[in-house]
């Protein structure tokens, strides 16, 4: 197929990229390097610096592509609630003009970058795809509103639309050659590579935000998913996306993780002292978020096989060892 990846040079993207490229496909990444790298993007790959809201420059009904994974946008729930109107400008209004030109160049499917924040606090673990959408942060809504966006435009103009929520998402693509490619986010707000820079020396302390909630150790608990599992997810997200449907597959290993367990393993994995502070509740952290992705297993016969916290901070360690640290 012929695809267009926007956010292509972002963690998630670059990773999915390799593997599109590695089955064949042709891939153009649009990105506007806001937040990602220009290094990141796939050596194979046609790059294209523009934003998502520009993409009919590219998009055109000539260009004869076959397929949009839309990575691009903003990704940090706590910035969100302090600046809506970013969030709600990338992910929502600048993602429906990309939608636009998707439909004015006729491309037929769309594969999107849900999350699990558009769930919000569970009522009710496992989360799958009929759980409650409450979601408690602005980026957790404006994600929702553009999955609603997608439903509409299935039903309106028969797009293939496939959504997927990931969980949380971590480790880092290991090539055949032993390059790593990996997670950069500045300021970084995941815990894995948090505790990497603390393993690294970069940070005095990791800080565990409360140990009181009710899990095993008191930590909360958090369902992780190699990035080389979610990004596979996508190629099978591509031969599954269907006219006139929008497909919705929760994707996470199913297993959950407390924090102190994360700490436990990087201590492990780096072999450094890995200092911790347990600091005060977040507001609105949920104990425990953990995925049912039994109709991405069922549907799209997607099974995760990294799904060890070593595997993911093993390969997570390599990358930072070799760009960041
Ligand atoms: N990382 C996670 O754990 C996680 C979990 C759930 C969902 N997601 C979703 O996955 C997607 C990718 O996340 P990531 O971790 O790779 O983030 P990232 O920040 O590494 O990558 C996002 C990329 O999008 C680009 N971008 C942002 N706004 C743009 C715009 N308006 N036009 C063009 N390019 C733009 C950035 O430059 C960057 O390269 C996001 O949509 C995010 O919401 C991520």
């Amino acid at each position: 197929m012929k695809l267009l990846v926007t956010g292509g040079a972002g963690y998630i993207g670059s990773v999915t990229s390799r593997l599109l490229l590695d089955a064949g496909h042709e891939v153009t990444v649009l990105d506007n390097l806001s937040t990602g790298f220009r290094e990141a993007v796939a050596p194979d790959a046609t790059f294209v610096q523009a934003d998502i809201a520009d993409a009919g420059s590219v998009l055109t009904p000539q260009a004869g592509f076959d397929a949009v994974v839309h990575f691009a946008g903003l990704i940090a729930a706590g910035e969100s609630m302090s600046k809506p109107e970013l969030y709600w400008d990338h992910n929502l209004v600048r993602s429906l003009a990309l939608l636009d030109a998707i439909r004015a160049a006729g491309v037929p499917r769309v594969v999107f970058s849900s999350t699990a924040a558009v769930y919000g606090n569970p009522t009710e673990l496992p989360i799958t795809e009929a759980a409650v959408k409450a979601p408690t942060s602005t980026y957790g809504a404006t994600k929702l509103a553009f999955d609603l966006a997608l439903t509409s435009e299935t039903f309106a103009h028969r797009l293939a639309a496939v959504s997927l929520r990931y969980f949380n998402v971590a480790g880092a693509l290991i090539r055949p050659d032993g390059t790593a490619i990996g997670e950069r986010h500045d300021p970084e707000t995941h815990l894995i590579p948090i505790a990497l820079q603390v393993a690294a020396g970069k940070r005095e302390k990791l800080q565990l935000f409360g140990d009181d909630y009710p899990t095993d150790d008191g930590t909360c608990v958090r369902d992780y998913i190699h990035v080389e599992d979610l990004a596979r997810a996508h190629l099978l997200a591509l031969d599954a996306a269907t006219p006139g449907e929008h497909k919705i597959y929760n994707l996470g290993n199913g297993n959950g993780f407390s924090n102190r367990q994360v700490a436990e393993v990087a201590r492990e994995v780096t072999g450094a002292e890995l200092p911790v502070e347990i600091a005060p509740r977040r507001d609105g952290d949920p104990a425990s978020l953990v995925a049912s992705s039994q109709r991405a297993r069922d549907e799209l016969g997607w099974t995760p096989e990294k799904n060890t916290l070593t595997d993911m901070i093993g390969d997570a360690w390599a990358f930072y060892r070799s760009h960041v640290a």
